[in-house]
């Protein structure tokens, strides 16, 4: 079995006073990946929020390998060895793609060769400014900017969301391959839920904050029932 990296329990967290998520376990270990998903509102980004120590948290533990960092603010977190990539794929917009690579790197197997095999589109691009991509290119750039600090664990938050076909391809190849590399675990938000269950050991279904399901991705694809009631009739489309 592998060691546990992150894990939460009867976690209530929110924004102030307005609690958004009840008694919320999830587990993971080193290498793991976990797709979470849920309806529009139901918390998925709260909780990569709370995970990242942004959010109110009112019960509960956050536990990274086994140490309690529930009262670490997020840069200590990020610090730790967690990265996050924001549902916004916030990019800075007046620094060129490798500048925005190299101003928050740190030291591991993920430096900018590495990056610049996965995204042959970010090498071409090395010298254009941040607000001169297109919407899939910032995507890659915020993706392969939290690659860059060498996290154990990447939280994506709607990686694919509006994205061309094309890129949604490039992207998934990415991600696959980043899960290939047994080198860190992530936690993917997702509303193309088949794509997420594909890519993906475990699965966790989030409904108006509360955990609705746990389970395998394979086992959850093949539940349409469950499927249907908890995600929605999207889950028939596939990229
Ligand atoms: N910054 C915020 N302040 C207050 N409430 C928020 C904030 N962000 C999200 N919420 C609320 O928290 C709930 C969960 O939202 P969110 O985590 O963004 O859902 P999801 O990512 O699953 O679509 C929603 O009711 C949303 O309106
Ligand atoms: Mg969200």
């Amino acid at each position: 079995m592998a060691e546990t990296l992150l894990s939460l329990s009867k976690v209530r967290a929110g924004y102030g006073n307005a609690m958004m998520l009840h008694d919320v376990a999830l587990e993971l270990p080193e290498h793991g990946s976990l797709a979470l998903l849920g309806r529009n509102g139901v918390g998925k980004s709260t909780l990569l929020l709370t995970i990242m120590g942004y959010c109110n948290m009112r019960a509960g533990d956050v536990k990274w390998r086994g140490k309690d960092i529930s009262r670490l603010p997020p840069h200590r977190r990020a610090r730790e060895g967690i990265g996050w990539v924001a549902q916004e794929r916030e990019i800075f917009p007046s620094l060129s793609v490798e500048e925005n690579l190299t101003t928050t790197a740190r030291p591991g197997s993920w430096d900018l060769d590495a990056i610049f095999k996965m995204f042959p589109r970010l090498k071409e691009r090395r010298r254009n400014m941040g607000n001169q991509l297109s919407g899939g290119e910032q995507q890659m750039l915020a993706i392969a900017r939290a690659l860059m600090t060498n996290p154990s664990l990447l939280l994506l938050d709607e990686p694919l969301e509006g994205l061309a076909p094309v890129i949604v391809e490039e992207l998934i190849h990415a991600i696959k391959q980043m899960l290939d590399s047994r080198q860190l675990a992530i936690v993917l938000v997702e509303q193309h839920t088949e794509i997420a269950l594909e890519l993906t050991e475990d699965a966790l279904v989030l409904e108006r904050g509360a955990v609705a399901y746990r389970g395998k991705s394979a086992q959850l694809r093949e539940d349409r029932a469950t499927l249907e009631r908890l995600v929605g009739l999207r889950v028939a489309t596939t990229a």
